[in-house]
């Protein structure tokens, strides 16, 4: 294979970002990577607000773009072929991201190629660890909460997935009810290593239903109503509470993500690969104890256990980038009818 070297664009929710990533399917490095998040401008709301955020995809894409390229030490010239998120997301940002992306095809004759975000965490494995297909992986982010069996850049069959909330939004619900700050799991995850993940039971939902669905919101209002009976009954929680509110919440998460991965490897081990493989991506995939679980799972099974860098679990580019190269690599090209799509399902 030829080696390639492409730019990917990616701004399908609250991060702007560009890269660059070289190589060949299975075999390529990033040679940069700019994410500006946009943490602060929402903060304010307790939440991202998509008017917002376009607008500020809008003024600085442009820049992100021009830092990846000089990063990398290269021009567009370059370039082999422009990759983008072209969705699912928020449809503001995805259209600035793909305006911008057309703009630099149409203006350097660069091949365009439209990327689905969720594709591009799913083969993030293949960027940094280069497994074999296929291999199992749990997406989970702040949006998306899926058990994915990844047998090419185009071909993903889902086991299941979330019913209701994703587990990213789970965690950032938890902090908001604890008066605990955005986003949420980083910081509830720090609470619960000073919590007794026992003393409060929450429920562990639709383990009882066969298959590999999850559910999260009940475990919000359990919480909530946990919260609610110390208030009652002591007018307020100590930091002691809550750090156990914390402790049972992430535990409980923990347990049904393990049990569900189970029935997912069962699943998957039937194909008989060679080398079974499990994979987690998604910015909840830095969650040491759910990464714990998952690691226990894959060696139950005899698995290996493959988890990104933070970096590029989290939203970025270079996932952009390097799923287009395996596009590119099949034979994908886009033309200037590419539309963002806001709904966009693997
Ligand atoms: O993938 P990501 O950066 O953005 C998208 O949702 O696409 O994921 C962000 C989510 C947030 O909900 C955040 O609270 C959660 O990932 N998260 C965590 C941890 N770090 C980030 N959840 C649990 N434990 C963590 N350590
Ligand atoms: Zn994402």
């Amino acid at each position: 294979q030829k080696t390639l070297t492409l730019l990917g664009i990616e701004s399908s929710c609250d991060d702007t970002a560009a890269a660059v990533v070289r190589g060949t399917s299975g075999a390529a490095s990033v040679l940069s990577s700019v994410v500006e998040g946009q943490t602060s401008l929402h903060a304010e709301f307790g939440g991202v607000v998509p008017e917002i955020a376009a607008r500020a995809h809008a003024e600085r894409l442009d820049g992100c773009v021009a830092q990846a390229l000089s990063h990398a030490g290269l021009t567009l010239a370059d370039i082999d072929a422009i990759a983008v998120t072209a969705g699912p997301g928020l449809i503001g940002g995805v259209m600035s991201g793909v305006a911008l992306a057309k703009g630099l095809s149409a203006g350097s004759g660069k091949p365009l190629i439209g990327v689905n975000h969720l594709a591009g965490h799913a083969l993030t494995p293949r960027l940094t660890d280069s497994p074999s297909y296929p291999y199992l992986m749990l997406l989970v982010s702040g949006g998306h909460c899926q058990f994915l069996i990844v047998r090419s850049p185009q071909d993903f069959t889902r086991l299941g997935g979330t019913i209701d909330d994703a587990p990213g939004e789970a965690f950032d619900k938890t902090a908001r009810l604890l008066g605990l700050p955005q986003p949420g799991g980083p910081i509830v995850e720090t609470e619960a290593l000073k919590g007794d993940p026992k003393r409060f039971r929450l429920p562990r939902p639709l383990l009882d239903r066969a298959g590999c669905d999850m559910s999260f919101s009940g475990l919000k209002t359990a919480l909530l109503r946990a919260r609610d009976a110390l208030v009652a009954e002591k007018d307020g929680i100590t930091r002691q509470d809550r750090a156990d509110l914390c402790a049972g919440f992430q535990a409980a998460v923990s347990d049904v993500m393990a049990e569900k991965a189970r029935r997912a490897m069962a699943l998957y081990i039937e194909l008989g690969p060679i080398q079974p493989v499990l994979t987690v991506a998604g910015g909840v995939a830095a969650n040491k104890s759910i990464r714990a679980a998952l690691e226990t799972v894959a060696a139950e099974f005899g698995a290996q256990f493959l988890s990104p860098p933070l970096a590029l679990c989290t939203d970025n580019a270079a996932m952009i980038a390097y799923a287009g190269l395996e596009l590119f690599e099949m034979g994908q090209q886009d033309d200037l009818t590419l539309a963002a799509r806001p709904r966009w399902p693997l």
